[in-house]
């Protein structure tokens, strides 16, 4: 039996506690990062790869201790153990609205004129590292495999390395990892304690080659580090940096075609739009996810083919996210006011062109639109991967559906029969609307039969799995370099 066991490290943790005067309510959170992490934990029992002998999830629940406590008693997960990490409300602000999505989430993805450089809320960053490091250290034995995860927590793994150097520990970055001009950008104190934090992990992974490949630029130009083949040599140890797309549970998604719940979901919509043909789409509220490029892209698709006006509807959801930057803010009010004039400009008293919804989806009414809708329509400006995009074509167990997908998706490198487009070109995806919905139905089901294929051959349990081998196989070869 395998005495190592695994810490999975993430800023949220799979519920959120939202406390409202005395009162606080539980709920899961949403978003990529937990939903692989929790679909990879459903699956351990299949998953012959995971032999830790216990599994804990540390995240910040942003409440009080004695809030935690109470939420906690209420909450029986069997697949794991919760470990919170307590920062107050102030600190939390400046380290997750400030610097993590304020200065990293802009910055990666290639919106700079978005991005603040603000030194409080630098230092309270690596402050929440040091919290995250300092609540570890007191649990972690030095045969513990940690796995951490996403932007929040760039300096995580050489806090933990400077306190216990044998630690396996794996990074992942779940969003884009941006070319050097882009980092360039961050001062260089900044850059380079960021860059060396990431290094305090044996492996760093990347949903795509070319994430990989700049990271490896990076800390080339900026540390004057050289790697061979993805191996880094520094301090005296390999670190590898390589490629893991993340993906969903595929059989999940697959099986849900034919849940009796997602069925007569699927038969109301298909009633209620028998006129019409569906286009959807659903994203957080996020300015990188395109949205208002979707919609000018959809009003000109109405333009440019008037035939189609009363006999399509575009049903965009979008589920609340980060309501208190204001950058987020003014997207909201932005997409509102979009989506009013396209429906009082071109609708009519039967017809509304856009059904607007600002709130979550649950699983069963999102898979009954994967399965309904006619094209999914998904155009980030940019974005890590994007399972929306996994999911939908894993939905279609008909083979039927069109993808319309943007090339600055991560997902876009894998699905590559989809209809891809430049989300910055409203005539393309105007037309790749027409081309989908006049796409004859053999072809749909030619473009969906090998992307089905690439999320089935590698799902979340095969990118968990090959994540966690590669980690002990640099691990292997990290001791027979140092013992040489
Ligand atoms: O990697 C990006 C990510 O952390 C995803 O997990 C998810 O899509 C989103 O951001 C969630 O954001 P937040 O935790 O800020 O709500």
């Amino acid at each position: 039996m395998n005495t190592s066991r695994l810490f999975i490290v993430s800023n949220r943790l799979p519920i959120t506690i939202i406390t409202d005067d005395q009162k606080f309510k539980v709920q899961p959170s949403s978003g990529g990062l937990v939903s692989a992490m929790k679909s990879y934990l459903a699956g351990t029992s299949e998953n012959k790869h995971n032999n830790f002998s216990e599994t804990f999830w540390v995240g910040m629940p942003c409440c009080r201790p004695a809030v935690w406590s109470e939420a906690a008693q209420g909450i029986h997960e069997s697949k794991f153990t919760y470990l919170p990490v307590f920062y107050n409300a102030k600190a939390y602000e400046c380290y997750y609205n400030g610097f993590s999505n304020s200065t990293l989430w802009p910055l990666f993805h290639y919106f700079p004129s978005f991005a603040e450089y603000n030194t409080e809320h630098y230092n309270y960053y690596i402050q929440a590292n040091e919290a995250f490091a300092d609540t570890m250290i007191r649990h972690l034995r030095p045969n513990d495999v940690v796995w951490i995860h996403d932007y929040h927590l760039l300096p995580l793994a050489r806090l933990l390395r400077q306190a216990m150097p044998e630690l396996t520990i794996g990074f992942f970055l779940h969003i884009p990892f941006p070319s050097y001009e882009i980092v360039r950008l961050l001062p260089r104190s900044w850059r380079e304690e960021l860059l060396y934090g990431m290094l305090g992990a044996d492996l760093i992974g990347f949903h795509t080659m070319d994430y990989a490949t700049h990271f490896l630029q990076c800390i080339q130009m900026v540390l004057g580090l050289e790697h061979n083949m993805h191996i880094i040599q520094h301090e005296n140890r390999l670190i590898k940096a390589d490629v893991f797309p993340i993906s969903i549970d595929f059989t999940l998604f697959d099986n849900a075609f034919d849940d009796a719940k997602v069925s007569v979901q699927r038969a109301g919509l298909q009633d209620k739009f028998k006129q019409q043909r569906i286009i959807f789409s659903v994203d957080r509220l996020d300015y990188t996810k395109g949205v208002s490029n979707r919609l000018k892209a959809y009003e000109l698709f109405l333009q440019n083919n008037p035939e189609y006006r009363e006999k399509v509807v575009f049903i965009l959801v979008v589920v609340p996210s980060r309501e208190y930057i204001t950058k987020y803010a003014e997207r909201k009010k932005m997409i509102d006011e979009m989506i009013s004039n396209i429906n009082s400009k071109i609708g009519t008293i039967h017809w509304q062109p856009v059904i607007y919804q600002y709130n979550s989806l649950n699983f069963e009414e999102m898979v009954a639109l994967y399965t309904s809708c006619d094209i999914a329509l998904i155009t980030p400006l940019r974005d890590g991967m994007n399972l929306v995009a996994k999911e939908f074509v894993a939905s279609r167990k008909d083979q039927q559906g069109v993808l319309v997908l943007s090339e600055m998706a991560g997902a876009a490198r894998e699905l590559t029969t989809a209809l891809i487009i430049n989300p910055n070109d409203e005539k393309e995806v105007s037309d790749k609307i027409l081309q989908a919905m006049e796409m004859p139905s053999g072809e749909q089901s030619k473009r969906l039969e090998p992307m089905r294929k690439r999320i089935a051959d590698y799902d979340v349990l095969t990118w968990a799995a090959d994540f966690l081998n590669q980690l002990n196989a640099i691990k292997v070869k990290q001791q027979e370099f140092q013992i040489k």
